[in-house]
């Protein structure tokens, strides 16, 4: 089996008996905030997107790349496609031109021609990336490898279960807004920071240790920022809470917990991979490539200037009535909303200025309301949230008729925000379902959620805990570490204080614990 690097979470996989291109994506994500880090605008494209097979994990722009996969990526095809609960992406890809699916089912073995076995496990929360995120599981003459991208899943039994795996390609970096954006003070935020670095690092760390592949390969990120604004996320200043950490920072951190078989792909670097062995070739000297990253970021800034000043003139629109359109388009879900609305459970405020960020006067001050139902202008009210981001943006998000804030506004970094009390992750699972097949979905996912009763418990130290999370269902008793009388559920940590049950974390969300008793 030859793995090809081909940047981000990107890579080509070439078997005898067929090659599968996953995640192509080369094209600035989420207004213009977004590259692929390292640069892989520079590979064979032709060459590389004449395969057999196509797998896009999910939707989120910098896995799905849609000028990419019409330009470059052969029609003949065949997309391997995760089963989710919306047609969505299967859509957007014949919208594209593509015409052959192969419909795989959840966490089941499929054998294509030649003996080319698949399995795809498709995570459908409405937490999962822009619902929906999936992993992908290849076995070709005796050779296995799961490529996790940034799927997370409570843990990887089910591959486990399908035997030894050669080659494990898994997330480790950020991919989030969190903490930067945040309107807190710089030792706050370097705070908040380093503890998500560290618990990103953690997380991975309990991945690999689950599947025990023979070679770990870290992908799907860090992105590289190069408008000026964003400049700043970059992880070259020497900030321990900077939450973007690169390949070479993943190698020497794995090192630390005594981990040996990291693989680094850069774009074009390629890995031939057998069941005893791994052999690796680069286009460069990897070592020296990132000890000169600087120097490689500051050439694609200029060079990829002019893409960015196209997509900001792209945002150029005749000015719409942003309360209006917001009005007719989130009151009708707002009204159907039970779950998510009582989980956000305050008004959140849009404060748009008059340039592509949060910087700049603030031109109008919108408020949805979730326990009123409505949208209106601000009232010099008390609020859960307040977001700060151009008027433009939310304009072209209009224009655009985009359903998922989270998957263009959210992930573009260009916006701050403040909010009173806990993160609430309904917010944001709010404005990712900006549609009626999506809210309806996500309602309906919540409320099986709430209802499904946990009814095991497991033992944590001196605690009786139910087992599942509170979360995402994660088996505590893998994730959950006790320590005096707080909880931490390693997988995206969550804690909760145990006399009481109440999340620390996120608002909602009680944990039921009792003391066990001594005998
Ligand atoms: S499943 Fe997310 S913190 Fe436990």
């Amino acid at each position: 089996m030859r793995i090809t690097g081909t940047g981000h979470a990107s890579m080509r996989i070439d078997t005898a008996a067929g090659s599968i291109l996953c995640d192509p994506w080369v094209n600035p994500a989420y207004f213009g905030s977004w590259f692929p880090f390292p640069d892989n605008s520079l590979l064979d494209w032709e060459t590389l997107g004449d395969v057999d097979y196509l797998y896009v994990s999910h939707l989120h722009r910098d896995h799905f790349d849609a000028e990419h996969l019409k330009h470059f990526i052969s029609k003949k095809a065949t997309v391997l496609l995760p089963e989710y609960p919306t047609s969505q992406l299967e859509d957007e890809l014949r919208e594209l031109g593509f015409t052959s699916f192969f419909k795989t089912k959840s966490d089941e073995v499929h054998e294509l021609d030649g003996g080319l076995k698949i399995m795809i496990q498709a995570l459908i929360s409405p937490t999962d990336g822009p619902i929906g995120d999936s992993s992908l599981w290849v076995e070709h003459d005796g050779v296995r490898m799961l490529n996790q991208n940034d799927a997370r899943p409570t843990d990887l039994t089910r591959f486990n279960e399908l035997g030894h795996v050669h080659a494990h390609m898994l997330q480790f970096s950020g991919a989030i807004w969190y903490p930067m954006v945040y309107e807190l003070p710089d030792a706050a935020k370097t705070a908040f920071g380093k503890q998500k670095r560290d618990r990103q690092f953690d997380r991975t760390w309990r991945y690999i240790d689950d599947l025990k592949a023979d070679h770990v390969f870290p992908i799907a990120g860090p992105p590289c920022f190069l408008d000026d604004s964003l400049w700043k996320f970059n992880d070259i200043f020497g900030d321990e809470g900077n939450i973007f950490p690169d390949q070479s920072v993943f190698i020497s951190e794995y090192a630390k917990v005594g981990g040996t078989n990291g693989v680094v792909l850069l774009p074009g670097s390629v890995s031939e991979l057998s069941e005893s062995s791994i052999s690796t070739t680069h286009p460069t000297d990897v070592d020296e490539f990132f000890a000169n990253k600087q120097a490689h970021l500051e050439e694609m800034r200029e060079r990829k200037a002019p893409v960015i000043a196209a997509e900001k003139a792209s945002w150029r629109h005749p000015e719409i009535d942003v309360l209006g359109a917001m009005k007719k388009r989130i009151e009708p879900l707002l009204e159907e909303s039970i779950y998510m609305a009582q989980g956000v459970g305050g008004p959140v405020r849009f404060d748009l200025t008059d340039s592509f960020g949060p910087d700049g006067n603030v031109v109008e001050s919108i408020v949805v309301d979730f326990p009123g139902k409505q949208v209106r202008p601000y009232a010099d009210e008390k609020v859960r949230y307040r977001f700060k981001t151009g008027r433009a943006l939310i304009e072209h998000l209009i224009h655009i008729d985009e359903g998922d804030w989270v998957n263009s506004l959210f992930l573009s970094c260009r916006f701050s925000a403040a909010r009173i009390g806990q993160y609430n992750e309904y917010v944001y699972a709010f404005f990712k379902c900006l549609s009626e097949e999506r809210l309806q979905y996500a309602e309906g996912w919540y409320d099986e959620h709430e209802k499904a009763v946990e009814a095991e418990d497991t033992v944590l130290g001196d605690w009786t805990v139910q087992r599942r999370c509170p979360h995402l269902k994660a088996d505590l008793s893998r994730f959950g570490i006790v320590d005096g009388n707080v909880l931490t559920c390693q997988l995206h940590g969550w804690k909760f204080d145990l006399p009481s049950g109440r999340c620390l974390t996120s608002v909602g969300h009680k944990i039921r614990a009792e003391k066990t008793e001594k005998a």
